[in-house]
């Protein structure tokens, strides 16, 4: 019977590309993925945001004997750098804004609960806890329909912290402010016009605009110094 089950599994799997090589795969409407200590917080935020009717996230399906997590699969396109065709659009962009705003929003009342303090992060939270920051909103987590972005994924890296903190990572990542070959878009003209049109979409306030900059530097120079290789 075991080798039946496993002859069954081998078939249905398919592994996903896009992120770790040989270490996410899919089993019909599943997503199977690395369990890690902080993977009981993700799913204790992924039902809070369930709850409130969300479905820009995946759902939380607990964890199997293989030290996996189980996720809803989100079906649309997915992409990585460089960015071209539908990820490369400003609607890609500005939806993008809208669903991180919607998603922050919503971690506001996950943040106030008092069971909120047991949990452990990957990552150091920042005070003050505004929001529950995704970490990694970039292109290569986001799910598309046409040049929609209509749901994220990959919350290894979600941390509490300001919003402007993970505005200011999503910002580098999806004008995006980057300077390899693969990864650059665009020139400074056209990248200041992007990062507006993302703080517009998302509704910042001009009173956080200021700290923009600023912010999205120490957000980089944070990641390389401490963020773990998984
Ligand atoms: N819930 C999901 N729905 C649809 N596709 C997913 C989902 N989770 C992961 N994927 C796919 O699997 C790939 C790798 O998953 P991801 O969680 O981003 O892994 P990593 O942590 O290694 O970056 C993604 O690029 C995407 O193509
Ligand atoms: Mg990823």
């Amino acid at each position: 019977m075991r080798y039946v089950l496993f002859f069954i599994k081998e078939v249905l799997m398919e592994w996903l590309q896009g992120g770790r090589k040989g270490k996410i795969f899919r089993i019909k409407d599943k997503v199977y993925r690395p369990r890690g200590p902080w993977s009981d917080a993700i799913h204790k935020l992924l039902d809070h945001l369930a709850e409130e009717g969300f479905n820009g996230v995946p759902n939380a399906f607990g964890f199997d004997d293989n030290g996996n997590e189980i996720l809803s699969y989100i079906l649309g396109d997915v992409y990585n750098y460089p960015l071209v065709d539908r990820i490369a659009t400003d609607q890609a962009l500005i939806s993008a804004a809208q669903l991180l705003r919607q998603y922050h929003d919503l971690t506001v009342s996950f943040v106030a609960k008092s069971s909120f303090k047991k949990l452990q992060w990957m990552l150091p939270g920042r005070k003050p806890y505004e929001v529950v920051c995704h970490g990694d909103f970039a292109p290569y987590n986001v799910v598309l329909k046409g040049r929609q972005t209509v749901a994220m994924f990959d919350f290894d890296t979600a941390h509490p912290a300001p919003r402007i903190w993970d505005i200011g990572y999503a910002i580098y990542c999806w004008v995006p402010f980057k300077t390899k070959s693969d990864d650059a878009l665009g020139d400074l003209h056209s990248q200041s016009a992007r990062a507006k049109l993302f703080c517009n979409a998302y509704g910042l306030l001009n009173s956080e605009r200021k700290r923009l900059v600023s912010t999205i530097i120490n957000r980089i120079l944070i990641t390389h110094e401490t963020q773990p290789t998984l």
